[in-house]
């Protein structure tokens, strides 16, 4: 991910979150030495998907992933998986988690399809006062 990218981000955040992270939030993140940021782009360059996470062993947390809308379903989704996963298992992390509303089903299902479990919930979690799922998933090494 680079700072040119932001923008166009910032509209997908809009277009798919109910409460989206702001430019400077992914501002933070690419400053941010535990932070690893990735872009998708398409062949014209223009940004389909990224994500965010934390590499804080023994943890890798996923602080965000999301795809363009017009975009969803081409294996995008799984491509920022792999990502974490690979990076994780070369690191010798223990275990990927995230947090992820109950409503959401394609994320949960990415997920699950993924090898994540719930291990529990946090009250309150998101704006609007839906609780989070907290999902962890393993590292075989
Ligand atoms: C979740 C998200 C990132 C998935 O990205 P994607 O590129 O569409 O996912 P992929 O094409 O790689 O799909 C991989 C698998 O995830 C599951 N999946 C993805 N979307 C799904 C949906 N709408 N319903 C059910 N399962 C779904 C399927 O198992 C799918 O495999 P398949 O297409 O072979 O059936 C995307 O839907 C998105 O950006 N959602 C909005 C942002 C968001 O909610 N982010 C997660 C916050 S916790």
């Amino acid at each position: 991910m680079r700072q040119e990218h932001i923008a166009e981000i910032v509209n997908i955040e809009r277009a798919v979150f109910a409460d989206p992270w702001v430019g400077t939030a992914f501002e933070r993140e690419l400053t941010n030495s535990f932070s690893r940021c990735f872009t998708a782009l398409d062949q014209e360059g223009r940004v389909v998907g990224y994500l965010v996470y934390w590499a804080v062993k023994p943890e890798f947390h996923i602080l965000n992933i999301a795809v363009r809308p017009d975009m969803k379903r081409r294996g995008i989704g799984r491509l920022f998986m792999n990502r974490v996963l690979s990076d994780a298992l070369k690191d010798e992390a223990d275990f990927l988690a995230l947090e992820v509303r109950p409503s959401n089903t394609a994320a949960r299902s990415l997920y699950a399809r993924y090898g994540f479990v719930t291990i529990g919930y946090k009250k309150g979690y998101y704006t609007d006062g839906e609780q989070a799922e907290v999902m962890i998933k393993h590292i075989r090494k």
